[in-house]
């Protein structure tokens, strides 16, 4: 190879790297909303500030809910170029109570009251390890409406763990319901 095919090369890759480093410096630091035994306080302005990964819609004859998950900044476009959460990563989802009625679009279904908060973590070194709302990657944490900074979870393994199995291969988060995860 010819010497400046190498150096046009090696720039690039250098370019490459910074680039990556330079993404990297604006992802938000969950552990910030995090003390020294590993409670986790709920992020007060993640309407404001974090993205929308996605919306699910529950049916259920005790009423229908609506789901909305919301992530920390920056935390979509490193999961799209390395194809996993970012330490630090928060996620967010919101439980919310619908309203409904016919309109000019058909039978349509809207957010109502928000009834509870789930929100994890990305902790990618095992932070707490005798802590039991942390464990397998994340810490895992409950939010419910009556109090709504008042974290309500004792132990991920039997609050949260049994229902998140089936995502268990994608680091035990529901990716497909999030198309921002996959493309822009
Ligand atoms: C009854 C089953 C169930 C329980 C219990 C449960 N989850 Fe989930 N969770 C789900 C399902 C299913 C989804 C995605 C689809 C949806 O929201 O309907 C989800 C989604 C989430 C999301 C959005 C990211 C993702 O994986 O899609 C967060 C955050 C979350 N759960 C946190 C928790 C935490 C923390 C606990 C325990 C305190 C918990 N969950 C308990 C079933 C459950």
């Amino acid at each position: 190879m010819n010497r400046t095919l190498i150096l046009a090369l090696s720039l690039t890759a250098i370019g490459t790297l910074q680039w990556a480093v330079a993404q990297d410096r604006h992802l938000y630091d969950g552990f910030k909303l995090v003390d020294k035994t590993g409670s986790l306080r709920k992020p007060a302005d993640y309407r404001e500030t974090y993205q929308i990964l996605g919306t699910w819609t529950v049916l259920d004859p005790k009423g229908n809910q609506m789901h909305y998950t919301y992530a920390s900044p920056g935390a979509a476009e490193y999961f799209r170029r390395n194809k996993k959460f970012a330490d630090g990563t928060v996620l967010v989802k919101e439980i919310n109570a619908t309203d409904h009625a016919t309109m000019t679009t058909g039978n349509a279904n809207w957010s109502a009251a928000t009834q509870v908060w789930f929100v994890l973590i990305k902790d990618s070194k095992g932070r707490f390890p005798n802590n039991p709302l942390w464990g397998n990657g994340w810490g895992w944490f409950l939010f419910k409406s009556d109090a709504p900074d008042k974290q309500v979870a004792t132990d991920f393994k039997k609050d949260c763990l049994q229902c998140h199995v089936p995502a268990q291969a994608d680091d035990w988060i529901y990716v497909k319901g999030y198309p921002v995860l996959h493309t822009k």
